[in-house]
């Protein structure tokens, strides 16, 4: 079996690691710098994160690329975003051809502009069959609309005589949220300090042991993805069990 870093439990690894990416915008500012120079450098600790989950054997990563509360930043922050989604799409889909990444995104995804949404399907789609980490971008999402949008989803159903009200479960409830093809979040990680789940997988993030570490997102290194499943492989983690 090959050594994980810091010697990380190879049978201890979590499964899905979801992270709030915070801090962009105070990291720029220390420098004096605009705010979209933050989340430029954010974006390349995103690569960075997926190669620490690709090295400890981490299948699933959710990044909140933008929540539904991002909507009401100025135009121009948001015009800034969208570019850079378009532009990290469109440079970093052959690297994640090479390290084997598939994509995939959940959220209310036709909100986003028509370029962008354009994009992401190209790259879902090119990095489809990929086997390695699956990297999921969180985008225009927010937990409390994932959650409304299930019920909607279920309403539906019952209305169409598909499902009796006794057929509904957590777990069947779980199958009508945009995270539905996989597994709840082990490990949820958040940078710069904020003791907040701030609307990210409400649901899925019940059982979740939560990381936070002051360091701001640009300043992210693959060694603290590390420290995080160290910090996580310490826990015992009981689901409400003994
Ligand atoms: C939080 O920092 C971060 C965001 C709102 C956006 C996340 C975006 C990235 C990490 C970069 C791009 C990612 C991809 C996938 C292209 P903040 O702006 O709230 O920072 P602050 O709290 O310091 O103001």
């Amino acid at each position: 079996m090959k050594t994980l870093p810091l010697n990380l439990h190879p049978d201890r690894v979590p499964r899905h690691v979801a992270v709030i990416m915070d801090g962009n915008g105070r990291w720029a500012k220390k420098f004096g710098w605009q705010r979209t120079r933050g989340h430029r450098a954010g974006a390349d600790a995103v690569s960075r994160c997926v190669e620490a989950c690709d090295d400890i054997g981490t299948e699933f990563l959710t990044l909140y690329a933008f929540s539904t509360e991002n909507w009401r930043r100025p135009k121009t922050e948001i015009e800034a975003l969208m570019r850079l989604l378009d532009k990290f799409l469109k440079e970093r889909t052959p690297e994640m051809m090479d390290k084997n990444v598939r994509l995939q995104a959940i959220g209310r995804i036709t909100d986003l502009p028509a370029n962008v949404q354009e994009r992401l399907h190209q790259s879902i789609e090119t990095t489809g069959k990929n086997t390695g980490v699956t990297m999921v971008l969180a985008l225009s999402y927010g937990g409390r609309e994932e959650i409304v949008d299930g019920i909607r989803s279920i309403v539906r159903n019952l209305r169409e005589g598909h499902l009796d009200e006794a057929m509904i479960t957590p777990e069947m409830f779980g199958k009508h949220l945009y995270t539905r093809y996989y597994p709840d979040p082990d490990l949820l990680i958040r940078t710069s300090g904020e003791m907040r789940l701030s609307n990210f997988l409400l649901w899925q993030c019940s059982y979740a042991e939560i990381v936070v570490m002051e360091k701001l997102w640009p300043d992210f290194q693959k060694e603290d993805l590390y420290k995080a499943v160290q910090e996580y492989q310490k826990r015992h983690r009981r689901f409400g069990g003994l």
